[in-house]
């Protein structure tokens, strides 16, 4: 009998694990892993235009929305005790540079304005990245030949990041994975006296087919080939440790690993690994995954999207970036 091969003390007491399971006050006493809206980050994406709240129809719930709309969402947000925003911006025109990116009076930059206007003390992340702004796409400058430039990219990429924290931002967040991206940021943030603005770095962010959705929601779908040849190989995960390592060296202040949910090993061998918080991005394609399974009838949308975010926590991530964050706020007042 199995319970006689050591499940049983002298006495012959079974070890009983679901005694603390019983109920939910003792549920509550032992759980390991909770949910906190104070480390949910929330992405929104910035337009031009006024009175624009256009849904996003691969994201049912997120939107694009003009400048006007941001005051009201900083109050919601604050009212749900979510305290940060990741800010993505839709130009109104691309060039082969993404010129806007890096514009002082950019979408992006305007939105980290009017937001610190609405509510000083909402922490305003802004991604550093050029696939919204170039016409063709791509992260970074392009060569005749079509390949993208690292070491040419990286200017543009600190410019950007200057003039959003010149704007206000507290935290730029380069996603565009040039190598030595951390460093030159750094050091131009530096140079123009941003001493205290934070660098989330996307250290381990995976080509992946789960930024789908965001690509329409950002119109920034290469026009030709793939990120294969800057974004890493999903196989890889030792690699991810190793770009872990040189934006810590570059003076990263957080890392990150994206996506999440195909990406839980990576996160917890991170998380091993840094003294620094890591955040994980719960991206577009794993929202809408849900969203659609939801929208069947064949998932319950709270108990799913909870259980999900959970996850991600167990797995070593201290910061959330995710699409969820607004429902899930609410769903965790109401559980209290
Ligand atoms: C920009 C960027 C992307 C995402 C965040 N920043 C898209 C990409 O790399 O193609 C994806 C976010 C998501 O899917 O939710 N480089």
């Amino acid at each position: 009998m199995i319970a006689d091969l050591g499940r049983r003390t002298e006495t012959g007491a079974f070890t009983r694990t679901r005694r603390t399971r019983r109920t939910a006050a003792l549920r509550g006493l032992v759980r390991e892993t909770r949910l906190d809206p104070a480390s949910f980050i929330y992405p929104l994406f910035v337009t031009h235009g006024s009175d624009v709240r256009q849904p996003i129809s691969s994201m049912p719930g997120q939107y694009r929305l003009s400048l006007d709309q941001l005051g009201a969402e900083a109050r919601e947000l604050r009212s749900l005790g979510v305290r940060a925003v990741l800010l993505f911006g839709i130009p109104s025109s691309k060039d082969p540079e993404g010129t806007e990116g890096y514009s002082p009076d950019g979408i992006v930059q305007q939105a980290v304005r009017v937001l610190k206007d609405a509510d000083p003390d909402l922490a305003v992340i802004c991604d550093i990245c050029l696939c919204e702004y170039t016409d063709h796409g791509h992260c970074g400058l392009l060569s005749p030949t079509g390949e993208v430039l690292n070491d040419d990219s990286l200017p543009l990429l600190a410019q950007m990041a200057v003039t959003c924290a010149e704007a206000g931002a507290d935290m730029v967040a380069p996603s565009d994975m040039m190598d030595g991206r951390i460093g030159a940021i750094r050091e131009a943030l530096d140079e123009r006296g941003l001493t205290e603005t934070a660098l989330m770095a996307y250290s381990a962010k995976y080509a992946s087919a789960f930024y789908g959705p965001f690509r329409e929601a950002a119109d920034s779908a290469p026009q030709f080939g793939d990120r294969l040849g800057y974004q890493m190989d999903p196989p890889n995960a030792r690699e991810a440790l190793r770009e872990v390592e040189a934006d810590e060296a570059e003076q990263a202040d957080i890392v990150m690993v994206k996506p999440a949910l195909a990406y839980l090993d990576i996160i917890r061998q991170v998380r091993d690994r840094t003294d620094l918080p890591v955040a994980a991005y719960n991206v577009s394609g794993e929202y809408s995954m849900l969203k659609a399974a939801i929208a069947n009838g064949w998932l319950d949308e709270e108990r799913v999207i909870l259980e999900t975010l959970t996850s991600i926590r167990r797995a070593g991530a201290d910061i959330l970036i995710t699409y969820h964050a607004k429902e899930a706020a609410r769903w965790l007042a109401s559980n209290d």
